[in-house]
């Protein structure tokens, strides 16, 4: 069959766009391989406060409400409706950013506190801030310093917002805030966080992890050899277990309710005594 100038131009435009796609495929693979090895390297070299400032400078860098949305993802709201007490109830929100979950659940009739560490998000924030509002710009360590302190108020229901528990990057720290929350909250902790899944521990990842090895040992610290996630807009987090979660709810004596089945896991410990 003779070749048409038409059909010599779609066979043209056929291998740019194949050319350009696995371009993109290639510089994807390239800048992904690139952050699990960056990611692996810094997660096992630096201490966890270290790793905590760069995540908090990180979000600055790139929170923007348009991305996060402003309202409650579908699996939240649910979430609330099932396991928060009703309204006007005393909730506090940890790790709130710009106040996606306070602004819904002010609307809802509760009181609310919440606190955000990240400046850009905590400007944001600050602007609920009134009678049934109040806001600070603590971080997830210092609200347990705070509270381990007696300086905080009583809640009915203590929030772990968005994904937000696997940015406290060991399990002791972890354990600290399950604690802290059960002590000034009888009634229900929900948190939301990113759950371990191993088959995602990459070549780059474990030859950054052996790199950042050697680096922690020349710096006089021990390594960290538990997976690690970087992405360059929110920079590093541990994923939890399922273990490691009853074992904190066994701990304080609650039960978890577990949702695994949508996009973000999540769960619910309630005391046992309330049952
Ligand atoms: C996925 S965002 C969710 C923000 C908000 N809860 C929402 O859903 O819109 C996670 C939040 O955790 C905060 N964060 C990260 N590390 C933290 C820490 N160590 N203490 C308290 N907040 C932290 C970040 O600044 C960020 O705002």
């Amino acid at each position: 069959m003779p070749q048409t100038p038409d059909r010599l131009t779609f066979k043209l435009i056929e291998r740019l766009v194949i050319a350009q796609s696995e371009l993109m495929h290639l510089s994807y693979r390239a800048t992904s391989a690139w952050g699990n090895l960056a990611g692996g390297v810094l997660a096992a070299t630096l201490p966890e406060d270290e790793l905590t400032a760069l995540t908090l400078r990180l979000y600055a860098r790139h929170h923007s409400t348009q991305t996060v949305g402003s309202g409650l993802r579908e699996w939240e709201s649910e979430w609330y409706d099932r396991d928060l007490p009703p309204a006007p109830s005393r909730v506090l929100v940890c790790a709130a950013g710009g106040g996606r979950e306070v602004r819904r659940l002010l609307q809802r009739g509760y009181v609310v506190d919440a606190f955000e560490p990240s400046d850009v998000a905590f400007r944001e924030l600050r602007q609920l801030s009134g009678e049934d509002c109040r806001v600070s710009d603590r971080s997830y360590r210092e609200w347990v310093a705070a509270v381990e302190a007696g300086d905080s108020p009583r809640y009915d229901a203590v929030i772990f917002g968005w994904g937000s528990l696997s940015h406290v990057m060991t399990a002791a720290s972890r354990a600290a805030l399950w604690r802290a929350a059960d002590s000034v909250c009888d009634g229900p902790i929900l948190a939301s966080f990113y759950l371990h899944e191993p088959h995602r521990v990459g070549r780059a990842q474990r030859l950054g992890q052996r790199i950042g090895g050697l680096l922690a040992r020349a710096r006089g610290r021990p390594a960290r050899d538990h997976h690690v996630n970087f992405v360059y807009a929110v920079g590093f987090s541990e994923p939890l277990t399922v273990e490691e979660v009853e074992s904190c709810a066994r701990s304080i004596d609650r039960r978890a309710s577990w949702y695994l089945r949508r996009t973000w896991p999540h769960v619910t410990l309630v005391r046992r005594s309330a049952q």
